[in-house]
């Protein structure tokens, strides 16, 4: 059994494509491992939002990951900021990182670029805060994608610096983490080969649209004008939607479709009805679930107060021990 842990945005709402992908994952992982789930409302701070903002997306998230199949028993699910030893091994790292090696990281040299006016701290120092995240809890494992490998990568360097420095083993390694098997491929909806909050308005689909606005994104997706040929392969703005199709509609209704493709019968408006239909059928638990879970203030404050003893559980015992190690001593 492994010690897994992840960071999750507060920032925009679950869509179909997180649904089939990292969220999978994590709830396979919940069963498998000690896992360690959290919202990352600490690392959020960078973009300043407002005090009414911050909760409400916390809230939201929470809700939609518990919605969606975390469990709150299986694994620790827990708010960073109700974690704050967190942030004294955050002060710790960023003793022993160097500025210049924050400044080469390419996500700050992104951050820069887009946001030229609030050039922060604490998004220089977002990767040490990453690393605090992961080795609270000595994690060897962490589920995330591409985009994480260099911050993770920083991780090991942190930890490893800190062994080395102290002369101990005390942290692991971790590795980044993932089920071995095919994901599902969602694409989003305007021709864009991923699904995602940031591809542009009208992309995704979340878990949280009503009937309406799902009808509305999906007859707008992208297709074009047809095929010519008999049997003909299909271009990828065409595949994208049969590949959304696959996700949510029966075997019959997707045989049905590749049908009248190969025989050039499709009619897109035909299959767009038919695949809004499908996704509100399979959205529409999950939204009731949501809107539900968010209305009961006593349960989401019983599953944060549960994720945050299991949680301050294992930090406290590492900041006791690291505390022994860097030579903080009790009088
Ligand atoms: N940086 C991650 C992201 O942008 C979120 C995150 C913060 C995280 N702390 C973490 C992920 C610790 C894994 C482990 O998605």
């Amino acid at each position: 059994m492994e010690i897994v842990v992840s960071g999750i945005r507060p920032t925009g709402n679950l869509h179909i494509g997180n649904y089939f992908g990292a969220l999978r994952n994590f709830i396979k992982m919940q069963n498998e491992h000690q896992c360690y789930f959290f919202i990352a409302d600490y690392h959020s701070l960078t973009t300043h939002p407002t005090p009414h903002d911050l909760h409400g997306n916390v809230k939201q998230i929470l809700a939609e990951y518990l919605a969606a199949g975390l469990d709150p028993e299986k694994s620790a699910l827990y708010v960073q900021s109700d974690l704050p030893e967190t942030i004294e091994l955050y002060l710790f790292f960023n003793m022993n990182a160097y500025v210049g090696e924050l400044e080469r990281c390419t996500s700050f040299k992104e951050k820069i670029r887009k946001q030229p006016d609030n050039v922060n701290a604490g998004l220089l120092t977002y990767p040490t805060l990453m690393a605090a995240d992961i080795l609270i809890h000595r994690a060897s494992k962490v589920p995330v994608g591409k985009d994480q490998e260099q911050h993770l990568e920083m991780t090991r360097t942190f930890g490893n610096r800190f062994n080395r420095m102290y002369q101990t083993d005390y942290f692991p390694e971790p590795q980044a983490f993932n089920f071995g098997e095919e994901l599902i491929k969602i694409p989003g909806l305007n021709g864009s080969g991923k699904m995602g909050k940031s591809e542009g308005e009208g992309n995704a689909i979340f878990l949280a649209d009503e009937p309406e606005v799902i009808r509305k994104k999906v007859m707008r997706a992208v297709t074009d004008a047809g095929p010519t040929e008999m049997n003909q392969a299909k271009p990828e703005v065409i595949e994208n939607l049969f590949s959304l199709l696959k996700a949510v509609s029966d075997s019959s209704t997707i045989s049905y479709f590749d049908e009248k493709y190969a025989t050039c019968q499709i009619r897109y408006g035909d299959l767009k009805k038919q695949l809004a239909e499908d996704m509100i059928r399979f959205t529409t638990p999950l939204r009731e679930k949501i809107n539900e879970i968010k209305a009961n203030d006593a349960y989401l404050h019983q599953v944060a107060e549960m994720g945050r003893e299991k949680a301050h559980e294992s930090a406290a015992k590492t900041i006791r021990e690291v505390r022994e190690i860097i030579g903080f001593k009790r009088f």
